[in-house]
């Protein structure tokens, strides 16, 4: 069974998604450990208590992003994952650090990329008066925000909407599709081809998982 280690900064709830998945059997992968980058962060105390390992790289103890990189690829190195999964990781990674990990890291980020890359893509969203946002799991390459798109979940604006309201409403569907980009993974099922992620078929049909291309989910609304 493939394994991986998670990377959050916060909250952690597209890690406690995961954890889940593969609590209900849905997604076959081990967690070999939790690595947060702020010490006390709520994420860490959850993970823990589901016994899985942690550990704290703290940014604020390395004098540039290269130290930081370095320390935090040599942790994530001891656990000798196959995948390794930012769920919420809100530190900019360098180009060594995403070579050494290159196509067996993930990333999701709030917005339809290659729609508002960067922060504060929900209050964008409004700005911009978009009426479909949402969420994106994709491959992560030396550039920002882009890489391999590997699925995407949408959920439409609503009148009324504000940041709250509709970060919520995309939540929803961030702890769909991460999961859903992981079994595909797990399953050796991703090939990236001319820089798009391409969906090959199972090796034995299993109805719990979209047997379509890499999809557009559309997640309900929050209530
Ligand atoms: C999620 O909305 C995730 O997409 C976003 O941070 C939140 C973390 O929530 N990630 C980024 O903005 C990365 N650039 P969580 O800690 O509850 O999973």
């Amino acid at each position: 069974m493939k394994s991986i280690v998670i990377l959050i900064s916060g909250r952690g709830s597209n890690m406690h998604a995961i954890l889940d998945a593969i609590a209900d059997g849905s997604l076959p992968v081990k967690v070999a450990a939790v690595i947060c980058n702020r010490p006390g962060a709520a994420g860490l105390a959850f993970a823990a208590a589901a016994g899985v390992a942690t550990r704290v790289v703290d940014h604020r103890e390395f004098a540039d992003r290269a130290a930081f990189d370095a320390k935090l690829a040599a942790c994530i190195d001891e656990f000798s994952p196959d995948g390794v999964v930012l769920a919420g990781f809100m530190r900019i990674l360098g180009d060594d650090f995403v070579r050494h990990f290159a196509g067996r890291l993930f990333n999701i980020h709030p917005s339809l990329l290659p729609a508002f890359p960067g922060l504060h893509t929900h209050r964008s969203a409004l700005a911009e008066g978009v009426r479909v946002h949402g969420c994106t799991v994709h491959f992560v390459t030396p550039k920002l925000d882009h890489g391999p798109i590997i699925v995407q979940g949408a959920v439409p604006v609503l009148d009324g909407d504000d940041e709250d309201t509709l970060a919520a409403r995309v939540l929803v569907a961030e702890h769909r599709i991460y999961p859903q980009a992981l079994r595909w993974w797990a399953a050796d099922r991703l090939r990236v081809e001319d820089g798009r992620v391409r969906l090959l078929p199972p090796a034995t049909p299993d109805p719990a998982v979209n047997a379509a291309a890499p999809a557009l989910l559309i997640a309900p609304a929050a209530a």
